[in-house]
């Protein structure tokens, strides 16, 4: 077989190794003969030629960036297996949150079993999230995805976009099961300093690459590895994970546990993401080793830094003292531990001293339960009707 009949993945098609190269067999009516390159079917009256080299062609114009371009959104043959790995890896961890109970969060906080401090943290979480993931989903399609050429990696790419559209509704869920004010929630991301700092900050760059630059250059090959790391890396990777660690350390002492819920299933979306946009910004620096100078890995390095100092700004504003259960100390440590882990995978210097994860018990949540099967759990969830506690996530962690 050749090398691009051998780069299809099984999944999607199925091929007889035993195949022999020239063979002429008959199968009722229809008869295969190999002629070279060319596998020649007979059906009948009619005749069809195929040509093998096309696939290696295909396979051989498949590149990140500057490949082949086809109006098809057609994956075969397979180049970047990781990318369809973590495709089905996303998919594997589908979930939809209209179904998720928000009956004990709304009890919750209705009654004011929260402190202020600990309601004010779930209310930024609602007012940064709501546009953060709409910012991701949007620089995902119209600069990270528009600009790829290779079909399985726009195909992971479109997965990663539709899951940033499940996040969104999982906020809209939030706020319309708790009655919360549409237009405080909108005022948050318009009016907190340290969110509009967070969102410029990432968008600030993108705008030149939504209108399609001649990726050719360097400098511009450049701008789209670094609007790859500050979404995927800085972003997701970075920016997310302090505020998933206060809810989730809320949901630890039973509190809005729905959301609680919810945050875990979109963290671990958010790993896939982060897996994903590491590997195509790899592979990028593998097919355009031009990118990878010094200059220009102090550059991402620097803006990580810049990412760091942001968020711990912004942390400091969701929690602005210690409170039962969190020390804000943890969280800015955390921020900083997240950051490194980001630059070293990527082969990029470190920032902090920060060398423990201060939540091990988080990486457990995202890391550990993955086998957890969401339909599984909702068709307990069904059964038991809204009023009954959920008996699933909260006795995992
Ligand atoms: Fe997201
Ligand atoms: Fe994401």
């Amino acid at each position: 077989m050749s090398s691009a009949l051998l780069a299809l993945d099984p999944d999607l098609v199925s091929l007889s190794p035993a195949d022999p190269l020239n063979f002429t067999s008959i199968h009722g009516d229809v008869s295969a003969k190999e002629e070279g390159d060319v596998v020649v079917y007979q059906f009948r009256n009619k005749t069809f030629r195929l040509d093998k080299t096309k696939a290696r062609e295909r396979l051989a114009g498949k590149m990140v960036i500057n490949g082949h371009r086809s109006a098809e959104l057609n994956v075969l043959p397979l180049k970047y297996t990781e990318a369809y790995r973590i495709y089905k890896q996303m998919k594997a961890n589908h979930w939809e949150p209209d179904v998720i109970d928000m009956s004990k969060d709304a009890h919750q906080w209705n009654t004011n079993a929260l402190s202020p401090k600990e309601r004010w943290i779930i209310e930024m979480s609602i007012g940064y999230f709501s546009a953060a993931e709409g910012i991701v989903g949007d620089s995902v399609l119209h600069v990270i995805e528009d600009n790829l050429t290779a079909a399985e990696l726009k195909h992971a790419s479109l997965r990663h976009i539709a899951e940033e559209s499940i996040h969104m509704d999982s906020l809209l869920h939030i706020i319309g099961s708790l009655n919360i004010d549409l237009d405080e929630v909108t005022a948050k991301f318009q009016d907190i300093p340290s969110i509009r700092k967070k969102n410029a900050f990432i968008t600030r760059h993108m705008p030149i690459l939504k209108m399609g630059i001649d990726l050719t250059q360097t400098v511009n090959k450049q701008a789209f590895a670094k609007a790859l790391f500050a979404i995927t890396q800085v972003m997701e990777g970075t920016q997310f994970y302090a505020l998933f660690a206060m809810v989730l350390s809320l949901h630890r002492q039973n509190k809005m546990t729905g959301i609680g819920q919810m945050f875990q299933y979109t963290l671990r979306d958010e790993s896939n993401h982060i897996a994903l946009g590491r590997y195509i910004l790899t592979e990028l620096i593998n097919e355009n080793p031009d990118i990878w100078t010094e200059a220009f890995r102090a550059e991402l390095v620097e803006f990580m830094r810049e990412g760091v100092e942001l968020e711990k700004e912004f942390v400091c504003d969701c929690l602005p003292e210690d409170i039962v259960g969190m020390r804000q100390q943890e969280f800015l440590d955390y921020v900083e531990y997240n950051a490194d882990r980001r630059l070293s995978s990527l082969g990029l210097p470190v920032l902090s001293r920060v060398r423990n994860n201060p939540f091990g018990w988080l990486d457990e949540v995202i890391f550990l339960k993955k086998e957890k099967n969401f339909f599984e759990t909702r068709v307990t969830e069904y059964q038991t009707s809204g009023s009954v506690r959920n008996s699933n996530e909260d006795d995992l962690i």
